[in-house]
């Protein structure tokens, strides 16, 4: 029999939403982090821009709010934007509190980055490399303090409703009672009871072939909370990130924006700078504009890649301040970032859309709450402003946390969860055959669910998809859990919600982008909720 683990406060996700609030319950309770693989293997970890804030006095919080509002294209939520950029520069200290560090000039002034929609330079950074500095100082405190133990190679398989628990429970509806957890180098299930349960789970930017996301990004938190009922928005606003590394069959990497702020232009085959065709602010625009700008040139020249070209630049300056970036192309591609162009092609990178919640992380089920990318909280609208997300990540799970200490939600009392059933069969063929279907997820996606989309393409997609989330969720039924088959399970259903949210809006707006129906219509000015 496995034994029931119980906590106060279930975090399930180690990024930067899950631990900074982690850090913030912990002297309120007893907080379980639960994490899939290693603990720094996040989104986070990779997050390389920075964070912003604003910090200058020729810059303010008004017009970082307007920049936010104008790239999120009509649909972001004005209270979330307020919120969560003034509360952005104390957040911040907050994270140079946890021991961050931030870059400095000479001066010993923090160093802004500009980046693509950003009106001022407002992006602190830590060089090249903000997340993973980020993640270490968080990682090191969460692991310091005696109230938070991390689970690692621990997977949520499903949250744990009234429909699983047995007890006295006339009055309760749609409640969530913790989640049934796989630890993977074991193999068992174990159920976790939580007080409150807080899905920090990230993005599912890996339902596209390529991706600038890490393995982990598989839509879990997303994909569970929607098999519980709870509601989700704006699934089909998938941003894709300009610039990754073209560098065909191996691991994926990130080129950031940052290159661009920092001068560097994007030219095609024939060496042709091509954006100040598309938009007058060239590449600096917003990414959904940029992204769109590369992919019409690309088909139209039919060329696999375009290019960055930094060589009109300072060579030493440009490798001093992306010493990381410099690195990688060293030595993935043999090219000198300021020597040499880039080959860069778009890949998917961020959901702006996500599990629907409140200002203080409340998703449509009581006691589950939801941060971080995995949530919606209606910041972003349309379109995520680059830098945009680790501070929400932050400022939201701020929040989260502070409904928790001012006002605590309801307590179920006692209640019995059942075990996980572990019935079930391995049929190693048809597993064979079953795992092929990832793949085919992510050719379809990518190949009608992408930059620009039409609703042919959609509803071709929608077929596909149909028949594999069938297929997939008829072997699931039948068989023994594993931690591919989860993310497989959830990957299939992640699929079929921006599928099905792209259909619902026949109009392009921000980041989805239909041929058919080319402009704006105030008809859809509204989220998609599912
Ligand atoms: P993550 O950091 O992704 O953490 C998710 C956690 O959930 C992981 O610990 C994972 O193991 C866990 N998890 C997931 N599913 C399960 C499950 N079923 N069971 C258990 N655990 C699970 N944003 C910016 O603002 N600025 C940037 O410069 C920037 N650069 C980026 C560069 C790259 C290459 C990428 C990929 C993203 C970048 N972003 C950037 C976006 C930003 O990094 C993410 O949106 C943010 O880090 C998300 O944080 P999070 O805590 O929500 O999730
Ligand atoms: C980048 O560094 O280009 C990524 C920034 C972001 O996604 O916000």
């Amino acid at each position: 029999m496995s034994k029931i683990i119980k906590s106060d406060f279930l975090v399930i996700g180690s990024g930067i939403a899950g631990l900074s609030y982690a850090l913030k319950v912990a002297e309120y309770g007893k907080v379980h982090v639960i994490s899939k693989k290693d603990a720094g293997e996040t989104n986070t970890s990779f997050a390389q821009g920075g964070i912003a804030s604003v910090s200058k006095k020729n810059d303010s919080v008004e017009k970082h709010i307007q920049d936010t509002l104008i790239a999120g294209a009509g649909l972001c939520h004005k209270d979330a934007v307020e919120y969560g950029l003034s509360e952005a520069p104390e957040r911040i200290k907050d994270l140079i509190g946890w021991g961050v560090k931030f870059t400095k000039d000479d001066k010993g002034v923090y160093d802004l980055a500009k980046e693509g929609g950003h009106s001022k330079h407002r992006i602190l950074h830590a060089a090249d490399l903000t997340g993973a500095e980020i993640q270490r100082a968080l990682l090191s405190k969460a692991k310091a303090n005696p109230n938070i133990e991390i689970f690692e190679h621990h997977l949520a398989i499903d949250l744990i409703t009234e429909h699983h628990v047995l007890g006295n429970l006339q009055s309760a509806f749609n409640i969530c009672f913790g989640a049934y957890i796989l630890c993977t180098k074991e193999n068992c299930v174990v159920p976790f009871q939580a007080n409150y349960t807080i899905l920090a789970t990230g993005g599912a930017s890996k339902v596209f072939l390529h991706s600038t996301n890490p393995d982990i990004a598989t839509g879990d938190g997303v994909a569970m909370a929607y098999r519980a009922g709870v509601r989700i928005a704006n699934m089909e606003f998938v941003q894709f990130h300009p610039t990754s590394l073209y560098n065909p069959g191996k691991r994926s990497f990130l080129i950031s924006e940052a290159l661009r702020g920092f001068g560097g232009r994007l030219v095609n085959g024939e060496g042709e700078r091509f954006m100040p065709k598309y938009d007058k602010r060239a590449e600096l625009a917003p990414r959904d504009i940029v992204a769109r700008g590369i992919d019409a040139e690309m088909k139209k020249r039919n060329e696999d890649c375009v290019f960055l070209d930094m060589r009109h630049l300072n060579s030493d300056e440009v490798k001093s301040r992306f010493p990381n970036i410099a690195k990688w192309c060293q030595q993935s591609i043999d090219k000198d970032i300021s020597k040499d162009l880039i080959p860069v092609v778009p890949a998917a990178h961020y959901f702006c859309g996500g599990i629907m919640t409140s200002l203080t992380g409340q998703t449509s089920m009581q006691n589950l709450f939801a941060i971080g990318e995995a949530a919606h909280t209606g910041l972003h609208g349309a379109n995520r402003l680059a830098s945009n997300s680790l501070m929400e990540a932050l400022a939201f799970s701020h929040n989260a946390a502070l409904k928790f200490i001012r006002k605590r939600p309801r307590n179920f009392g006692t209640v019995i969860i059942p075990e996980w059933d572990e019935s079930g069969i391995v049929d190693e063929k048809e597993w064979v055959l079953t795992r092929h279907n990832q793949k085919e997820i992510q050719n379809i996606m990518w190949d009608y669910v992408g930059i620009v989309r039409s609703k042919k393409q959609l509803n071709r997609a929608k077929r596909r998809i149909q028949l594999i989330y069938q297929e997939v969720e008829d072997y699931y039924k039948k068989s023994k859990v594993s931690g591919e088959l989860v993310e497989l399970r959830n990957l299939s259903a992640i699929a079929f919600l921006i599928i099905t949210s792209a259909l619902r809006r026949n109009e392009s707006r921000g980041l989805h982008y239909m041929t058919d129906f080319p402009n704006k219509s105030d008809k859809f000015l509204k989220d998609t909720i599912i």
